[in-house]
């Protein structure tokens, strides 16, 4: 990047103190900055792709973490392809937003949100996406005990990402501002499951376009709609036909074949969950012989 900087003093605008830090040598070039040099260069992503290298290193030597919290995907998942379709190609991102992708997906307790989601996400994990990191965190939404308070989860998110104390201020706009800047360049991908609200999400957001958030939750969160332009997918519930699928792969063909009783569990699983098929599975796997 030698001559790069000299030859950028005009087309990009850059503080003149700056200017020496980079020239010096003494920081390297920030992302921005080599974000502006692309689009004064017609450069593509030239600049941009060593500028995150470079950072991303420098924050590896500080000993930022690189979490991998996801839990592991369900061996016996079965439908929801079309959300799963979905879901997958805001994971994939659009490379020409400089927006940070927002997916909500709602539905009633048990309908399989989180399986959905963890599913997807280990699928992007495999494809090469993310791997500056995955933040997982199960933000106690409506249920018997409060929800999980913003200031709380920024600090253990930054913990998560391996900052020191003396980076985690004891005020909520502060925290969520040095959150934004950990993120700051990394292609990261974070999991806020089990939203209660809009509001408790907001200052969870992270401002840079490499990152991408889901979000699950039983309500639309239609707040996250207009203040973060999200993309809302609702989960059904399991179609018969696969509520039967996914008894018949915990329980085995062999038990499902001598369980005459099993389409009419999946009527009830259908109308009820997976979680219900899952239970009911379990109940069946207990008592049916596993050899005809
Ligand atoms: N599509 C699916 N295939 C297999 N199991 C599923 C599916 N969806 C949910 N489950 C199982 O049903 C139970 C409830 O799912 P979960 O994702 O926790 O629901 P929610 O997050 O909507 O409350 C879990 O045990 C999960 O593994
Ligand atoms: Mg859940």
């Amino acid at each position: 990047m030698d001559e790069v900087p000299r030859r950028l003093y005009r087309p990009v605008w850059l503080p003149l103190h700056r200017r020496r830090t980079v020239r010096d040598r003494q920081r390297p070039p920030s992302v921005s900055f080599a974000e502006a040099c692309d689009q004064a260069l017609n450069a593509d992503d030239t600049f941009t792709v060593i500028a995150t290298a470079l950072e991303a290193a420098t924050r590896q030597q500080q000993g930022w973490g690189r979490p991998a919290q996801l839990p592991a995907a369900k061996r016996n998942f079965v439908g929801s392809q079309g959300e799963m379709n979905r879901l997958v190609k805001v994971l994939h991102g659009d490379e020409h937003s400089r927006a940070v992708p927002v997916v909500v997906v709602n539905g009633p307790p048990g309908v399989g949100k989180t399986a959905l989601v963890v599913q997807a996400a280990q699928r992007a994990v495999s494809d090469g996406y993310f791997a500056d990191g995955r933040l997982f965190v199960n933000l106690l939404g409506p249920g018997r005990g409060a929800a999980a308070e913003p200031f709380g989860v920024l600090g253990y998110l930054l913990r998560a990402l391996g900052a020191p104390a003396e980076c985690t201020p004891a005020d909520l706009d502060q925290r969520a501002a040095t959150f934004r800047s950990a993120l700051h360049g990394r292609e990261l991908l974070l999991v806020l499951d089990n939203a209660a609200d809009t509001q408790q999400i907001l200052p969870l957001l992270p401002g840079s376009p490499g990152c991408t958030v889901v979000v699950t939750s039983r309500s639309r969160l239609p707040g996250l709609i207009s203040l973060a332009g999200a993309v809302t997918l609702a989960l059904p519930e399991l179609s018969r036909r696969e509520a039967a699928l996914l008894i018949r792969s915990v329980i085995g063909d062999v038990r499902a074949d001598a369980d005459a009783d099993a389409d009419a569990d999946a009527d009830t699983a259908a109308v009820a969950s997976p979680a219900n098929a899952v239970v009911i599975s379990r109940w069946r796997w207990s008592w049916l012989p596993s050899t005809s």
